[in-house]
């Protein structure tokens, strides 16, 4: 039996550069995949893995996460005066119970890995999960919970993991495989962002981790490695050269890519298909357009 994952390191500190203008007031993970923020999706999945403790790696500008987070009470107040009880019910769900969520700036950008060991105090000796907002996945059963249940056969790190093409193996960490056993792949060397015809496969890491305190340690080697950013893989893959176990899991679920504009906007038609309230007039709309689109052809 492994020891509980309760913590879960959420990295937020980017600069979200791919999405200005917008992001020069507005965080990147308070931008709205149809009326919940980005963010949103991440703790939700967290929850339902069993997290318990959210601790936030931030920095400057980020101040409307906070707020996201905290109580609203006048809103709270006039929503009760309304009897809109149903927005009530929305709103309080994105409450965080008073010590339950933790903010760490990272001074400077150095990269994924300095961003979390940044987090380490607030981790101590436990197993943590690390989850990118900007990778929504969605699934029947939320892809952490996944992984929960997977890493407490494997121990060790687990990294969540999908193919993807090979031209676009470049933009990712990618897993040399070992052997593999179902959904669990053991791991022998990572490589973030190979160059081309460098990549060992074409399977991904994607942004959810389970990792033992040891990555903390490695991190704190401070070694420069892809682009000349403190990587998050180089930590877990040095855990294989210590003869500890690493894992990739091949996650049921469809993953969306919301840091690139063309992944938000495909989450954006998924989710909107997918919502009860929304999919009649949306789904008619889309059909609509594409008629057009393909009369113009
Ligand atoms: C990060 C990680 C990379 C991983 C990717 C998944 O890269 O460094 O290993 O494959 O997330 O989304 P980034 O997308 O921040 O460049």
């Amino acid at each position: 039996m492994q020891r509980t994952v309760t913590k879960a390191v959420f990295p937020v500190a980017g600069l979200g550069t791919r999405f200005l203008p917008a992001t020069k007031s507005v965080p990147k993970e308070i931008m709205t995949l149809v009326d919940r923020p980005l963010i949103q999706y991440a703790i939700d999945e967290a929850r339902a893995a069993g997290i318990t403790e959210f601790i936030f790696v931030t920095s400057r500008g980020k101040s409307a996460l906070e707020d996201y987070f905290d109580t609203a009470p006048e809103l709270e107040a006039s929503l009760n005066d309304k009897g809109k009880d149903d927005l009530l019910e929305v709103l309080q769900s994105t409450n965080m119970e008073s010590g339950a969520i933790a903010y760490i700036r990272q001074h400077k950008a150095l990269g994924l890995g300095h961003a979390v060991w940044c987090a380490r105090r607030l981790i101590g000796d436990e197993p943590f999960a690390v989850m990118l907002p900007d990778d929504v996945i969605a699934g029947d059963t939320a892809c952490l919970k996944q992984m929960v249940d997977a890493y407490q056969e494997t121990g060790g790190c687990m990294v969540a993991a999908m193919e993807v093409p090979p031209e676009k193996a470049s933009a990712y960490g990618i897993l040399d495989v070992e052997s593999e056993d179902g959904a669990r792949v053991k791991v022998k060397a990572m490589v973030e962002k190979p160059t081309p015809g460098e990549a060992p496969s074409n399977l991904a890491v994607i942004g959810r981790y389970i990792l033992t305190p040891d990555v903390m340690a490695n991190l704190d080697r401070m070694k420069s490695g892809a682009g000349g950013e403190i990587q998050l893989t180089d930590a877990i893959a040095d855990e294989i050269q210590a003869g500890r176990g690493v894992y990739g899991y091949r996650f049921r679920g469809q993953r969306y890519d919301c840091g690139s504009k063309a992944g938000f906007l495909q989450a954006t038609v998924a989710f909107g298909l997918a919502r009860p309230d929304l999919r009649d007039e949306f789904s008619e709309y889309l059909e609509e357009m594409m008629a057009v689109r393909n009369a113009a052809q």
